[in-house]
Order: C-alpha cells, then sequence, then structure tokens
C-alpha cells in the first residue's frame, strides 16, 4: 500500500516537473493562457505529490539507503528537502503576484496596464527563483527514487 503511494507521488512530481517545462516554453512563445494552464497543472500536481507524500510518511513508511557513497547520497537528500521545503512559498509567491496581477489587468492581453505591470514584473523575478528550485527538486525526487529502489531498504513498513 505505502509502496503504491510512493510510486504515484513520484510519477506526480516527475509530471510537474514536465508541465513545468511545458509552461516555461510556452511563455517563452507569448502562449500566456497555454501557460497559465500548464502552470496551474503543475502546481495542482505538485499538491497532490504533497497529500501522497504526507500519507506515506504518516503510514510510516521509511527506506535506508545501504549502497555505495553514502556521504554523496545524503548530501543529495539533504539539498533535495532543503530546496523542497523552500519551493512551496516561492510556488505560491509565483501563483500569488500572477493571480494579483490577472485581477488587474482583467485579461492576459492587458499585462502592460499600470496596475498590473507592477505584479507581473514580481511574478518575473520570484519564477528566476521558483523555476530552477522546482526543477532540481522533481529531477533530485526522481534520482532518489531510482537510487532507493535499487540501493534501499525498507525499514518500516
Ligand atoms: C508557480 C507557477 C508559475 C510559474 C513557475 C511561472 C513561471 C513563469 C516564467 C518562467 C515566466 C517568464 C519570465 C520572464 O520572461 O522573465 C512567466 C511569465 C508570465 N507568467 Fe507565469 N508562472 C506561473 C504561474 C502563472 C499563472 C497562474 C499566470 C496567469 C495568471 C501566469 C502569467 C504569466 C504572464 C502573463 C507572464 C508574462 C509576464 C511579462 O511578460 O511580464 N503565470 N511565468
Amino acid at each position: 500500500m505505502a509502496e503504491t503511494i510512493n510510486q504515484w507521488a513520484v510519477f506526480t512530481i516527475v509530471l510537474s516537473g514536465l508541465a513545468l517545462m511545458a509552461g516555461v516554453f510556452l511563455i517563452r512563445g507569448g502562449n500566456r493562457e497555454a501557460h497559465m494552464k500548464a502552470m496551474l497543472l503543475a502546481s495542482g500536481l505538485a499538491t497532490v505529490f504533497l497529500v501522497l507524500y504526507l500519507t506515506r510518511l504518516g503510514l510510516g513508511y521509511e527506506k535506508k539507503y545501504i549502497g555505495p557513497n553514502r556521504g554523496a547520497y545524503l548530501a543529495l537528500l539533504i539539498s533535495h528537502i532543503i530546496l523542497a521545503a523552500a519551493n512551496l512559498p516561492l510556488a505560491l509567491l509565483a501563483l500569488w503576484n500572477a493571480w494579483k496581477g490577472l485581477k488587474a489587468a482583467g485579461n492576459l492581453r492587458n499585462i502592460d496596464l499600470p496596475a498590473a505591470r507592477g505584479y507581473f514584473n514580481r511574478h518575473r523575478a520570484w519564477v528566476r527563483w521558483t523555476v530552477p528550485v522546482w526543477l532540481y527538486v522533481a529531477v533530485t525526487g526522481w534520482i532518489i527514487y531510482l537510487l532507493l529502489g535499487r540501493y534501499g531498504e525498507v525499514i518500516k513498513a
């Protein structure tokens, strides 16, 4: 049961990373509407991940790494955990500014209206941190999952 929840959690966070990358490409191509949808999907999937992950923790399922280079594994794990925690406020700030900007603009064609511009400038400033951090967390999460599949020992099931 916990193992299945774990697999779904990893699946949703990988999909969330893919939706995030799609959102970045879409805004680079100037497609604001599709960018918004991709980013809302990425955020929704990340929320599902969080619920699954917390459920798994609640069930007390844990794996210990027993492979080579334990120091390197722990460094990867710790950087992953710290940045995953930082990702939540970063994503919320990006979403909050986009939402306030959209409300001030009325629609996505008017983002240069003075009332909206400040929010979208802040959106752009925050996402410079949000996007790399989110991608790092998604990629390292996948690596940790693969490493634990190969070298993990279940210590609580
Ligand atoms: C956490 C979710 C989001 C992330 C990570 C994100 C990321 C990005 C990125 C990387 C850019 C390009 C910044 C640049 O060119 O310097 C951008 C721009 C933009 N985003 Fe988002 N975005 C998110 C959510 C949204 C949402 C929900 C909306 C719609 C309400 C939105 C509307 C826009 C608009 C209109 C721009 C263009 C701003 C401009 O040209 O000044 N974004 N976003």
